[in-house]
């Protein structure tokens, strides 16, 4: 499958001297939720202001839909949406007025029908004749999504867009996001909220001190770096691990109750543990297991690289 977006020999360095980003290649696929994740400072808005022609590249090209954002910059623009991190809104205009000047500015045709399925979309529809300063910042927040995507664009980049909305909100944004991608829409997203990248992202992107550290596939990097662990509450307490299970490695608890296993998902020795302690006569009363998050995932990844 031919990239929708392409990303390659990236880096920029700010007029400070300050070098943001460094050698970046990234393919993105048509129809995919490709979430960018990273501490604070680590580049993702520089990325993301790149590829929507608001910050000039020191080196490297990017290609968005075909076309080169520097030599080609209005044709690669209007298929991009952007939902910046930074909230900058027209006070005083009404969200309908804001929203359809928006569709005007890519050159397209008043469309008050896609302009309202937008607003409705994302639960502003009782709002479109409020002036802007009269909402709130999750409000603001949604407003912007929809100016974003007053064109009908076929990228949609959001850097941070749950920042500030609630609970219940983003859960509707995610629903959102959800049914532009079953109409085609790729989208891109920076988030600091790892169980959104989790829930949302068929893809994920590491970035760290300017540098691509990592893009995998959600479920592999949940298989491959996730750690499964089985806890067993046992009916009588032990004073040691048994040596006939000392294969497994297994750690327990300061008071003698509890049996933790630790183990990847591939692993196939928990018949054979359970089978042990059977023969061990060791009873247990209760059996607990947990996977990491892609959050622990994610904080070892980003900790393991100074
Ligand atoms: N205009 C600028 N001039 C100089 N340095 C800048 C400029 N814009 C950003 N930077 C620096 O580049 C680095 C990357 O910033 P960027 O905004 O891309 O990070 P980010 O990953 O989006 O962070 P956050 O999660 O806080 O939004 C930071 O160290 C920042 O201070
Ligand atoms: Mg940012």
């Amino acid at each position: 499958m031919q990239p929708i977006i392409s990303i390659s020999g990236l880096g920029k360095r700010y007029a400070s001297g300050f070098k943001a980003l460094t050698n970046i290649d990234l393919d993105i696929y048509p129809g995919e939720i490709f979430a960018l994740l990273g501490p604070n400072g680590a580049g993702k808005t520089t990325m993301i202001n790149i590829v929507c022609g608001i910050v000039n590249p020191t080196e490297g090209t990017v290609v968005a839909d075909g076309h080169d954002i520097r030599k080609d910059y209005r044709a690669a623009r209007s298929k991009i949406g952007l939902v910046p991190q930074e909230l900058a809104t027209d006070a005083f205009e009404t969200v309908w007025a804001t929203v359809s000047f928006s569709r005007g500015l890519f050159g397209k045709p008043a469309d008050p029908d896609h302009i309202a399925k937008t607003l409705k979309a994302l639960s502003l529809w009782d709002k479109k004749d409020s002036k802007i300063l009269t909402l709130s910042g999750g409000m603001k927040r949604r407003v912007m999504i929809a100016k974003a995507l007053s064109h009908e664009p076929k990228i949609l980049f959001l850097d941070e867009p749950t920042a500030g909305v609630d609970v219940e909100l983003r859960r509707g944004m995610w629903e959102m996001v959800r049914s532009l991608q079953a109409t085609g829409v790729t989208v891109i997203l920076t988030t600091h909220y790892i169980d959104e990248a989790e829930e949302m992202a068929d893809r994920i992107g590491v970035i760290n001190k300017g540098e691509l550290v990592l893009v995998e596939d959600k479920t592999a990097l949940m298989n491959k770096f996730g750690k499964k662990q089985l806890t067993l509450n046992l009916r009588t307490r032990l004073t040691s691990i048994p040596a006939k299970l000392a294969d497994f490695r297994l750690e327990l608890s300061a008071d003698g109750s509890e049996l933790v296993y630790a183990f990847d998902p591939h692993d196939d020795k928990v018949g054979a543990l359970m089978k042990g302690l059977n023969e061990l006569h060791i009873d247990f009363t209760d059996i607990r297991t947990s996977q990491s998050s892609l959050e622990e995932i994610f904080v070892s990844l980003v900790r393991a690289r100074p």
